[in-house]
């Protein structure tokens, strides 16, 4: 990869064609959704009023529940592949595309373990046909 470049994939799907076209790597930062797609989410009232999930619209009251219900629905999925909600998570964005690098953050060394392992996790066109059917246009609000 000689250049790269930085934004949300779900959002910036349109854009994929052109970054394949220039050959540009694209970096999708916080993959795991800063968290929500961590199997251990919680709602706004257990964090502070200077946490910045009090900002992001996944975690607001009329969107939370919504994207709860997908986590769950994507952390069965997950199970039924042997595999946690967060590799899921990665294996679906190193499915997509070739030049896509996703970059998840933990402050934890056995979750980076997981992480890496998410390349291992290899998903057919049905395990994305099924993905997009629970969650065709990913989280409900946008994720920041
Ligand atoms: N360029 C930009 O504008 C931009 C913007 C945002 C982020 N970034 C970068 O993108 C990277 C990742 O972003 P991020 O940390 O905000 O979001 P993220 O990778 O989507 O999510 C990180 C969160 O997921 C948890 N987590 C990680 N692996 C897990 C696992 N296997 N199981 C359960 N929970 C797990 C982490 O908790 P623990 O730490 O407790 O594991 C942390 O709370 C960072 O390097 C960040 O600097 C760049």
């Amino acid at each position: 990869m000689s250049r790269a470049s930085s934004a949300k994939a779900h959002d910036a799907e349109p854009l994929l064609p052109v970054v394949e076209e220039l050959g540009i790597g694209f970096v999708a930062y916080s993959p795991l959704a800063r968290g929500f797609l961590s199997g251990a989410v919680k709602s706004r009232e257990h964090y502070g009023a200077a946490d910045f999930r009090q900002l992001i619209p996944w975690w607001a009251p009329e969107n939370f529940d919504q994207n709860v219900a997908i986590v769950s629905e994507l952390t069965k999925f997950a199970e039924t592949r042997d595999a946690t909600l967060a590799q899921l998570a990665l294996a679906w964005l190193l499915a997509k595309k070739d030049s896509i690098v996703p970059i998840p953050g933990s402050r934890n060394p056995g979750r980076v373990a997981q992480n890496i392992a998410a390349v291992d996790l290899a998903l057919t066109a049905d395990d994305l046909a099924h993905i997009d059917a629970i969650a065709p246009t990913g989280g409900i609000g946008n994720r920041r």
